[in-house]
């Protein structure tokens, strides 16, 4: 059957790493032939600042429908400076679309690429699970007397039995279909009494998969240990804010950003799938931002889709790139954002010595 697939490149490096991906995408294309349909939507802050619309009406209601996944590169601009069409579109589509699992692995490939002295690709793999529809995102509270030496601005989080439990269930059912043997859960419940939500639905959820262990940290000292200890993690699942933090954290102990993919999921729904990377603006064009996180990220979707000889060959490529010292300047390499695009391509295609 054919995947239908919506292209959102934005904003920034967004469209410098989705060119790399679509490149990538074309070669998996020639050696695997799964038949994707592909539309380029010009969503992002020139639209914006050209049509003063962010979505047309009824746009978000499309992507839901006529299409089996949304690929996006990057939402942010500082013409934009209240971010008002990037939370439209993002956030939009997070909310909008129910998508309430945003997936980001961190694992480590080469041990070259983590900060971390003395840990190997044994030591760091992690899964993030982070909340993705509640929490303090939901834009719920407002500003007084703005601009006075009076000013208030609040901003609620929003907890919810049922978008705790999904989450939390998710990572458990995750956890066991993948042979983990341990969740941790980050929270503030020491200091928020409402995070005592996050602790009793994991104790009721986490009693349902006696064989895997249940682990609860504050989420200062997860930070910490994160970083003192990867190896003791495996799967980790904690609210919006929290999640965005750790996921970025998660990312620079495996060589960072320019390597995070990512997945925003309603199972049984579209799936939107980005790089954890923002839009970078001060790299924007210039051929040096790593297009290595959008091509992962396309592998992971192409596995979703069971193309998965498809997904283990980019996949393939890029580790196979690491390891011959090929990349760009963040993760220590001297190419530019297309020739390591090319050469994932190429490699994809069995068109160069891997
Ligand atoms: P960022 O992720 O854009 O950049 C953070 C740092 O990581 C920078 O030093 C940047 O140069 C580096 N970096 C990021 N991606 C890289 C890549 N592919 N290759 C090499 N280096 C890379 O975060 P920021 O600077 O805080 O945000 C910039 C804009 O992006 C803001 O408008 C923000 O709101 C937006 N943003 C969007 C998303 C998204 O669309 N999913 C995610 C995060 C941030
Ligand atoms: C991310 C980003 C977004 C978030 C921003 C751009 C709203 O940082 O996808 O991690 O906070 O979720
Ligand atoms: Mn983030």
């Amino acid at each position: 059957m054919t995947k239908r697939l919506a292209i959102i490149a934005g904003d920034g490096i967004g469209p410098d790493v989705v060119r790399e991906a679509l490149a990538v995408l074309a070669a998996v294309e020639t050696v695997f032939h799964p038949g994707l349909q592909v539309e380029q939507l010009p969503y992002g802050a020139d639209h914006y600042l050209r049509t003063g619309e962010t979505l047309p009406p009824g746009e978000m209601e499309r992507l839901g429908r006529d299409f089996d996944a949304i690929f996006v590169g990057a939402l942010g601009d500082p013409r934009v400076p209240g971010n008002e069409h990037a939370r439209d579109i993002l956030l939009g589509m997070r909310f909008q679309l129910d998508l309430f699992v945003n997936e980001r692995p961190a694992r480590l490939i080469d041990e070259r690429l983590t900060p971390l002295k003395g840990k190997t690709p044994r030591d760091i793999d992690l899964m993030v699970f982070r909340e993705n529809t509640e929490g303090l995102y939901v834009s719920v509270g407002g500003t007084f007397k703005q601009g006075t030496p009076d000013e208030i601005a609040i901003a609620e989080e929003l907890n919810t039995r049922k978008g705790v439990e999904r989450i939390v269930r998710h990572a458990f059912a995750w956890a066991a279909e993948h042979g983990k043997t341990r969740v941790t859960m980050a929270d503030k419940a020491n200091a928020i009494p409402a995070h005592q939500l996050w602790r009793r639905v994991f104790e009721t959820v986490g009693r349902e998969y006696p064989t895997i262990q249940r682990d609860t940290r504050y989420i200062d000292a997860m930070a910490m240990d994160l970083v003192r200890t990867p190896e003791s993690f495996q799967v980790l699942v904690t609210g919006n804010l929290f999640g965005d933090i750790l996921s970025d954290l998660a990312s620079i102990l495996v060589g960072g950003l320019g390597l995070a993919p990512s997945a925003n999921r309603h199972p049984g729904g579209v799936t939107m799938y980005e790089p954890v990377h923002g839009s970078a603006p001060p790299l924007a064009g210039k051929n040096v931002a790593n297009p290595m996180a959008a091509i992962l990220t396309l592998a992971m979707m192409l596995d979703d889709f069971g193309a998965t000889d498809a997904a283990r060959a980019v996949e393939l490529a890029v580790h196979r790139a690491i390891a011959r010292g090929i990349g760009t300047a963040d993760i220590g390499g001297s190419m530019g954002t297309r020739e390591v695009g090319d050469w994932i391509s190429k490699a994809v295609l069995g068109a160069v010595k891997t």
